[in-house]
């Protein structure tokens, strides 16, 4: 029989929706992003960001505003920025940040995260800032973009076009660009020493394998999510940098299953969501390999005590985990800061798979638009 293609078969080049080839270009999109910003001898390239260094060693704050995935990656950033330079780090949704009149000066450092570099929200955010002293850096996908013209210095992300309207790949070279940002803040402040920089850019594409071994896992991951595709309920769960996972996870199944997912910091659990479990809820936990694995075990414990069904995002073979867990997701072991990275692709995993199960157009969700350039 003969095999009839279309243009967009060929676009899709065998993957059933734009949102699984893009899920699938996660490791190229963070490794792309990495080599751009990455010199060969491991230092910084951050020429084309064209703000003055002497500038950004002064500043006192940073502020990073987006939306939706993008606010997501911010958070994740703030632990990185927070840790490697040591100076303060406030992260908004750019459209409360616009409306709340700010605390902003020439100390402040604004960073915009876009992946289309249209968002309006992030784009006023942005030149309020900048009007009251803010220097600007924005950080997108899209080059020439207004949010790009708008800020003072650019850092682009390597990700290639995203089609679908729910972010994946992009979302994993805006972590990427965020680290590296972070990272040459701390060089800049004296906080890192520079082989310690290069220590870490090198772990950050080390990063990409071990994401790629979690997008081998797509299938048999899919095969076992798709048996919750019938639940009605989804808690995420994390800890410190885990907890924006957590979000970003609950936002993508919002977002192509059209079903309640909240997120919540782990240990908030049992200051009021915690009423809410029972047989029927779903709870997908993020536990990374960090010094708050003993805190994650013990509120895999209480949810697993209220009969609800476990899912557990692990990094590195836990026994205890595996035990507690209905399904265990093991992800390779990261630095903890990079957790993010290879906690994310799973849930990405999971969003796409029940909105696949519930018969939804992955690329095309309701009500939603790939950018949002009204208010
Ligand atoms: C829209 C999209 C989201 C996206 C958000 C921010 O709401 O549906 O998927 O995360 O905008 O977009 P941006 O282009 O600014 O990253």
């Amino acid at each position: 029989p003969q095999i009839s293609w279309t243009s967009q078969d060929v676009e899709l080049g065998g993957y059933a929706s734009f949102y699984e080839m893009e899920l699938a270009a996660g490791a190229e999109a963070l490794s792309q992003t990495v080599a751009s910003l990455v010199d060969v001898d491991g230092s910084a390239i951050m020429d084309a960001l064209d703000v003055d260094p002497f500038e950004l060693k002064r500043i006192r704050k940073v502020v990073v505003v987006g939306a939706g995935t993008s606010y997501h990656a911010g958070l994740v950033g703030r632990f990185a920025i927070e840790h490697y330079a040591r100076v303060p780090v406030e992260v908004d949704v750019a459209s409360e940040y616009r409306y709340r009149d700010p605390i902003v000066d020439d100390g402040t450092l604004v960073i915009a995260v876009s992946q289309s570099g249209e968002s309006l929200d992030t784009i006023v955010a942005v030149r309020e800032a900048m009007a009251a002293g803010a220097r600007a850096i924005a950080i997108t996908n899209v080059v020439g973009s207004q949010l790009a013209r708008v800020a003072d210095g650019v850092l682009y992300t390597r990700a290639g076009p995203e089609v679908s309207v729910a972010a994946t790949k992009t979302h994993l070279a805006q972590l990427a660009a965020l680290e590296l940002l972070a990272l040459w803040l701390g060089e800049l402040r004296g906080v890192l020493f520079p082989e310690e920089a290069i220590e870490r850019r090198r772990a950050l594409g080390e990063v990409a394998q071990a994401v790629g071994s979690v997008l081998e896992q797509t299938e048999a991951l899919g095969a076992t999510f798709r048996e919750l595709a019938s639940s009605q309920r989804f808690f995420f769960i994390g800890r410190n940098v885990a907890l924006p996972v957590a979000m970003e996870g609950a936002l993508k199944l919002k977002e192509l299953s059209y079903l309640p997912a909240e997120a919540y910091a782990a240990g908030e659990l049992k200051h009021g969501p915690i009423a809410m479990l029972d047989r029927e809820a779903v709870v997908v936990a993020l536990v990374p390999a960090d010094r708050l694995r003993p805190k994650a075990l013990a509120n895999l414990e209480e949810v697993k005590a209220r009969g609800a069904t476990l899912v557990a995002v692990v990094a590195g073979e836990d026994a205890r985990v595996t035990e507690l867990s209905d399904v265990v997701v093991e992800v390779p072991a990261t630095p903890p800061l990079l957790f993010p990275f290879v906690g994310v692709v799973p849930l990405q995993v999971f969003a796409g798979t029940i909105a696949r199960e519930r018969g939804l157009d992955l690329d095309r969700p309701r009500n939603l638009a790939k950018t949002v350039t009204v208010e």
